[in-house]
């Protein structure tokens, strides 16, 4: 009797709450988009692989003479090209992604000593995550672990965030990029039962969510905190066009963080922190018809300013999930706008041509523009998160 009562009282609501978000209608015409994208991407990175040394990473397009330009492992963006050889090696079966994978990820997999570095979460995660989920082999989990541990030395208490950088004039700086290291975390306390990694995941979530974030929920992206008592020091920018604008890649870090939070804890906090944020990205005034954002949302110039491909691949996937945990109505919504962002991404406007833009997948992205850095180039991570995507949209479209 009481049990039935806790089913009807506790159970039931949550059960018919998750029956109504789930899965978006399937756009056929996307589909088709899609699987041709990814066949694209795949005949890509089969090129990319015979092009890229073998002691390197690939990263962008040099600018100066368009040839490829090349990481070692310990820059931030080393785990994403191994990372895109697994979710091409998971829609084409072909085993030379996963040897490609494994190629490169023998050069990443010291970074998981790495203390010096909050950027582990997507170092370490998007290849050795994906590689632990697809072949559940123990080795990756025992380097994910180590790079859990690496991650958490770089968390204080008494701010109530991990660090993000060690260079620099800042105390103690904190990135809204960071939001997407946490899913390593979360990662590790289920794995272990540990609950001190997800613990220092919420606490940096929160904390960030009180501090980062302005009353139209678009976000700062450096909030530099006094070490010794945790107040907030100053609110800048470094790749945004001013301290007060709304960097776009920012914004979609911290929508995806939130929603992976979301999905990890349940704790509606998250999921309403992501929904605003959601909100701010679709409803900004700013915001073009095909929504491939300007890479700030306060760009000068706009509507002459550069866009950021990486933005929209990044925010596409977190918007496929993000639009599983709301209601039915915002869920459309949500899975709407990802299918608009996708079907512009799989246009020529973005989508290179075959054997063009140094076999990666997606031009028009910017690194860094009040750097001068990586301006309207492809970047790995922007075809790591359309790859993503777009299996993301093929497996929940209906
Ligand atoms: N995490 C650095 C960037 O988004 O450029």
């Amino acid at each position: 009797m009481r049990k039935n009562l806790f089913f009807t009282v506790m159970l039931l609501p949550v059960i018919v709450m998750q029956s109504y978000a789930q899965s978006g209608k399937a756009d056929k015409a996307l589909l088709v988009k899609a699987d041709a994208a990814l066949q694209f991407a795949a005949r890509q990175y089969k090129l990319m692989m015979t092009h890229v040394p073998d002691s390197l990473l690939p990263r962008t397009t040099n600018t100066k003479d368009g040839s490829l330009m090349t990481s070692n492992s310990g820059w931030w963006t080393s785990g994403f090209y191994p990372g895109t050889n697994w979710y091409l090696f998971e829609y084409t079966k072909d085993p030379a992604f996963k040897a490609e994978a494994l190629k490169r990820m023998a050069l990443v997999q010291k970074e998981q000593f790495n203390t010096h570095t909050h950027d582990l979460g997507f170092m370490m995660y998007c290849p050795f995550g994906n590689a632990w989920r697809i072949t559940k082999d123990p080795a990756y989990k025992a380097i994910l672990l180590t790079s859990a541990k690496s991650l958490s030395t770089r968390f204080n208490p008494t701010v109530g965030c991990i660090k993000s950088w060690d260079h620099g004039t800042w105390k103690f700086p904190v990135i809204i990029d960071n939001m997407m290291n946490l899913e390593l975390l979360n990662w590790a306390s289920r794995e272990t039962g540990d609950k001190q990694f997800e613990q220092i995941a919420r606490t940096h979530a929160n904390t960030t969510m009180k501090h980062h974030f302005r009353p139209d929920y678009s976000s700062y992206h450096v909030v530099d905190y006094d070490p010794a008592n945790g107040a907030v020091l100053s609110r800048k920018t470094h790749q945004g066009a001013a301290d007060s604008s709304a960097w776009s890649r920012g914004q979609a870090w911290g929508l995806y963080g939130y929603t992976v939070m979301y999905r990890d804890t349940k704790d509606k906090a998250y999921l309403e922190q992501a929904r605003h944020i959601a909100e701010y990205i679709l409803n900004n005034p700013t915001m073009p018809a095909d929504l491939v954002p300007y890479w700030d949302y306060n760009a000068p110039g706009i509507p002459g300013a550069l866009r950021d491909v990486s933005a929209a691949a990044v925010a596409a996937s977190a918007l496929l999930e993000l639009s599983r945990y709301t209601n039915k109505t915002e869920g459309k919504r949500y899975w709407h706008a990802a299918e608009t962002m996708l079907t512009s991404l799989c246009s020529p406007a973005y989508l290179a041509k075959e054997g063009e833009n140094n076999d990666f997948i997606l031009m028009h992205s910017v690194g860094s523009l009040p750097h001068h850095s990586e301006v309207d180039v492809p970047l790995t991570y922007a075809d790591y998160y359309f790859v993503e995507a777009l299996l993301r949209y093929k497996q929940w479209a209906k």
